[in-house]
């Protein structure tokens, strides 16, 4: 690797050619503020804030490349009196309603304003109004906290290529917007929250359904069931101080428990029934020939980006609902008739890493006898805020386990928080089912990890392939769409995920600061985790599952049956 020398305050020093100049400081231990820019996604250099001097000039180090030589100060009167006052400018059009501010705490600009030792606001002048946007059911918009460093935009069109927002008008009446600045559920948006992940400030959060899932709650009528899933168990931790990549799985549980629902189920559950249904799906598609590849239908983010971008393509998409809404058709069914309840009187709530499930869960398709299969989606954060606002000493709970019969999932349900974990439940189970024989080793690597995509072929027995790619990221899901479209590939099953690296990634999880997010692999630290828990299980295959075989034996009949047809399947919608 070619290095290069430079001087960073007067210290001589050797770094890597080809590095901002704000890598090669941190690099050094010498921390430069910054805000517009993360790292891959933006690299704008708005707001001034990471300025240094360079000779005579005040340069913007996050996007300046450091040089053979180059003589940097990140911390003389000029350098700070231009960063604060970039920083005074943010906050004289800044709304700063913070206390009650859903990132207060979490704000970058709180953060930076700190750090730089700003005590007042020398700027006054006219303020820009702005409304928030609630029509959206997974992402609320305040632009009167939006400090314009476009971010966001960096997330959905450069990431996502959905381009829902983007910077509309000019100079102080600059703005992030819509096209035609319609209302965001009116937009091409895909509700999967990464502009909410990348946003520094309160701008852009969920559209949080906190106080309703309290009014259930002490509502003595309502029988509250609630289900997690796979990816919140190896986030929810970070919320009270842990290292990404903890499991706190049986802490969570308690936790739910404490905070009165009435039964505690695991999405795992759901996640095994939909590799049953899915499974038997592809090969019954593998035998007709018919609407291949069958393309995933777990992650609603992408099933909309399907409805909005590929409508004459929905054929491809896999009828099974996603796990937690086959979880709460069970709920509402077979468990409703075994534990004696009313359904009507049960109330579902799904903890879930992302944001794409809020809207998921309104779909008027996603339900049957006139009841919604799932009534309420909290988000990761939404949960851990629930949990500090009970008293809850979350850090010191005990283990506990889900309840049953329908709240056990084996390990291949687990995996379903990691990209290519859908994928590889699914050929587990396949590979036993079509062969007869057990797979000595259930662990299929090459789908596992974060390249943009993922390959592997299994041969069955009957002599046919099955050509499976995983992609993560509706960036690499559109390319890969496209070139399927010229005809370039040729694959069986494709799994899709809208975030990048899957679910662990979600909208809804913990947000990190973008600076700890430049140093940490997150994605990485989750993954290792759900893999562990997977290795734990002594299931590992969803045809495994005893609880899984005890439904279909007392109430489904067999994957794809009628009933579970009626209750599992669903359809989609084109949007265009
Ligand atoms: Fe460098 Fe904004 S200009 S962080």
């Amino acid at each position: 690797m070619d290095t290069i020398k430079i001087t960073i305050d007067g210290i001589e020093t050797e770094v890597i050619k080809g590095m901002t100049v704000l890598e090669a400081a941190r690099q050094q231990g010498v921390e430069i503020p910054s805000l517009c820019y993360l790292k891959g996604l933006n690299h704008s250099s708005s707001c001034r804030v990471c300025v240094v001097e360079v000779g005579p000039r005040l340069i913007a180090s996050c996007t300046l490349i450091a040089e053979e030589g180059m003589k940097i100060l990140t911390n003389t009167r000029k350098v700070r009196e231009a960063r604060r006052a970039s920083v005074e400018l943010l906050l004289s059009d800044h709304n700063q309603e913070c206390l009650s501010c859903s990132r207060s705490g979490g704000c970058e600009l709180q953060t930076v304003s700190s750090t730089l030792n700003i005590r007042k606001v020398s700027y006054t002048g006219e303020k820009s109004s702005q409304e928030k946007d609630y029509t959206s059911p997974a992402v609320v918009r305040d632009a009167s906290k939006c400090i314009l460093c476009g971010r966001c935009v960096g997330a959905c069109g450069t990431m996502q290529t959905v381009g829902a927002i983007g910077f509309a008008k000019r100079g102080f009446d600059t703005v992030i917007s819509t096209a035609f600045g319609r209302p965001l559920a009116e937009s091409t948006c895909i509700d999967c929250g990464q502009c909410i992940m990348a946003c520094p400030v309160g701008a852009l959060s969920e559209h949080e359904n906190i106080d309703d899932v309290w009014r259930e709650l002490s509502d003595p009528g309502r029988y509250v069931v609630v289900q997690a899933a796979p990816a919140v168990r190896v986030a929810l931790g970070e919320a009270f101080g842990l290292p990404p990549g903890n499991r706190v799985t049986g802490r969570m549980v308690a936790a739910l428990r404490r905070l009165g629902f009435d039964k505690v189920f695991d999405t795992n559950f759901g996640a095994d029934l939909t590799i049953m249904e899915e499974g038997t799906e592809l090969l019954s598609r593998l035998g007709s020939g018919e609407n291949l590849p069958l393309m995933t239908s777990c992650c609603p983010g992408w099933v909309k980006f399907m409805e909005n971008n590929f409508p004459d393509r929905l054929n491809h998409l896999s009828t099974c609902k996603s796990p937690h809404e086959m979880e709460g058709a069970m709920v509402k069914s077979f468990f409703a008739k075994q534990a004696g309840v009313d359904p009507k009187s049960i109330t579902v709530v799904s903890i879930m890493p992302c944001t794409a499930k809020k809207f998921e869960g309104q779909r008027e398709e996603l339900g049957s006898g006139g009841l919604q299969d799932v009534d309420w989606v909290l988000t990761t954060r939404e949960l851990a805020a629930m949990i500090k606002e009970a008293g809850i000493d979350f850090l010191n709970l005990p283990d506990e386990d889900f309840d049953n019969p329908i709240g056990r999932g084996s390990g291949a349900g687990v995996i379903f928080g990691a990209s290519g974990g859908v994928a590889e439940a699914a050929l587990r189970t396949v590979f036993e089912i079509t062969s007869g024989k057990e797979l000595e080793t259930v662990e299929y690597t090459a789908v596992r990890g974060m390249d943009g995509l993922k390959e592997n072929v299994i041969d069955l027995p009957d002599g046919r392939k099955i050509r499976t790619a995983v992609v993560h990221g509706l960036g690499n899901a559109r390319k890969l769409m496209e070139a399927m479209e010229r005809g370039e590939h040729s694959y069986d099953f494709i799994e899709v995920m809208a975030c990048p690296g899957g679910c662990i990634a979600g909208g809804g999880q913990p947000i990190l600061d973008a600076v700890t997010a430049a140093r940490t692999d997150i994605r990485a630290e989750r993954a290792k985790a759900i893999y562990s828990e997977d290795e734990a299980q002594t299931v590992r295959k969803s045809h495994k599952n005893p609880y899984i075989q005890a439904l279909y034996e007392e109430f489904l009949g067999e994957p794809n049956s009628h009933l579970a047809h009626e209750l599992l399947h669903t359809h989609y919608i084109a949007r265009r």
